[in-house]
């Protein structure tokens, strides 16, 4: 069997890691026995290129170098995905493989699933059936098409797979194997607990940026990551963001901000940078390592994020975590289900009183089901059977 997986942005790095392992293991217990294993080829389409936003991942979570890195680069989403399109199909034509694995729901994941159907390859989505009903998130249009395209859909919770029955899907093409990520998580969580706060920040400090001091150990600090078009691309929301960080909450706690590139490039054309660099009490770092994050993240008094991993990493560690979105495809990670997390949009009231009660909360993890560090298995086995 060949299997083509596919990776093209940050949070997909985490998600190949296992899976490639699992890979890997498979072929090793096939040792021997005559039984043919698994060609595995990795495809990266360049969405990602820093080296802080790719190369970083890969060599912290031991992924292999891509065999193929289509070198796609930034641009429109109408760019992005009809340029993998045409540089993936060649891929697909070369290769022919029995199955195409996607992860997640950036561009790179929907470009790939619509080429391996068109070329009438067997398509598999990792992290299938999550739903934010929300259509002006370029993620969710890239979710609806590759789970619609999708032959072996993984869902990572229950409500995900009750969100692809209410759609059609045939129940046989649903597996439930919990959250990859989880995999990623547990298997760096002790390296990522060996690093030291006060190093991480020192060695991440953005040039210029922030006059904060490195939070004492055990005196708290929150941790901001900031990067969807919502917060980011209008002036007048990501300026009442940035007041009520330089204004209020860094008043009561040192604030770290690990600052995405887009967030950086738009603070600095709406005038903002000025203001952030110079803020007190608030640290500017460049984008983290995952052990980095993973690390922060432990030690957190609070976490405020638009991400949808860092949402779910808050929830198994505990952290109490503010969402910046007024949805989420996550819902297994909120309060309500037992979660870290809860809904704050970015209307600075509800951000400020839902801030004071997740600072006299405190760390409460959770685990949903099957968030166990073995989901990569499960789907090995799966696409292995099939
Ligand atoms: C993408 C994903 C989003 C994911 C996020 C994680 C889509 C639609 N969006 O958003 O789901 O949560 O990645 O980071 O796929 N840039 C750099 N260097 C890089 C990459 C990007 O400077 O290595 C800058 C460029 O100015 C670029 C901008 O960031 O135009 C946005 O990058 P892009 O990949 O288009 O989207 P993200 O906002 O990163």
């Amino acid at each position: 069997m060949k299997i083509v997986s596919v990776v093209g942005a940050r949070p997909n790095f985490m998600k190949i890691a296992p899976f490639i392992r699992a890979v890997e293991a498979h072929n090793q217990s096939l040792a021997g026995s005559g039984a043919p294993g698994i060609r595995h080829l990795l495809i990266h389409t360049g969405q990602h290129y820093d080296d802080n936003m790719s190369r970083a991942f890969f060599k912290a979570l031991d992924i292999p170098e891509a065999d193929i890195n289509l070198g796609i680069g930034s641009g429109s989403h109408a760019e992005q995905v009809g340029l993998t399109m045409i540089a993936f199909e060649k891929v697909v034509r070369q290769e022919r493989p029995d199955w195409v694995v996607v992860v997640g729901d950036v561009n790179a994941t929907c470009a790939c699933s619509i080429t391996a159907k068109k070329e009438h390859v067997r398509l598999a989505h990792i992290e299938a059936g999550l739903r934010s009903r929300d259509m002006t998130m370029p993620e969710e249009v890239n979710r609806l098409v590759t789970d619609r395209l999708s032959d072996l859909l993984f869902t990572p919770d229950r409500l995900s797979g009750e969100n692809l029955r209410a759609e059609g899907v045939p129940e046989k093409q649903i597996r439930f194997v919990g959250n990859i990520m989880i995999d990623t998580l547990e298997a760096q969580r002790e390296k990522a607990a060996a690093l030291d706060v006060a190093d991480i920040v020192n060695r991440n400090r953005m040039g210029g940026g922030g006059l904060g001091a490195v939070p004492d150990p055990g005196q708290g600090f929150s941790l901001l990551t900031l990067h969807r078009p919502s917060n980011v691309d209008d002036p007048a929301i990501l300026g009442a963001i940035v007041d009520f960080l330089t204004n209020e909450l860094t008043r009561e706690l040192t604030l770290l901000w690990t600052v995405h590139p887009r967030t950086e490039k738009q603070l600095r054309r709406f005038g903002l940078w000025d203001r952030v660099a110079a803020a007190r009490n608030m640290v500017l770092l460049t984008p983290l390592g995952y052990h980095e994050l993973l690390r922060l993240n432990m030690d957190a008094a609070m976490v405020l994020t638009d991400s949808g991993g860092l949402q779910e990493e808050c929830c198994v560690l505990g952290t109490p975590c503010l969402t910046l979105r007024w949805n989420t495809e996550r819902p297994v990670t909120l309060r309500e289900h037992g979660g870290a997390s809860v809904l704050v949009g970015n209307d600075v009231d509800r951000i400020r009183k839902t801030c004071r009660e997740m600072l006299q909360r405190g760390r409460t993890p959770a685990r949903p089901e099957l968030w166990d560090g073995k989901t990569a298995a499960r789907i090995v086995t799966a696409l292995a059977g099939d």
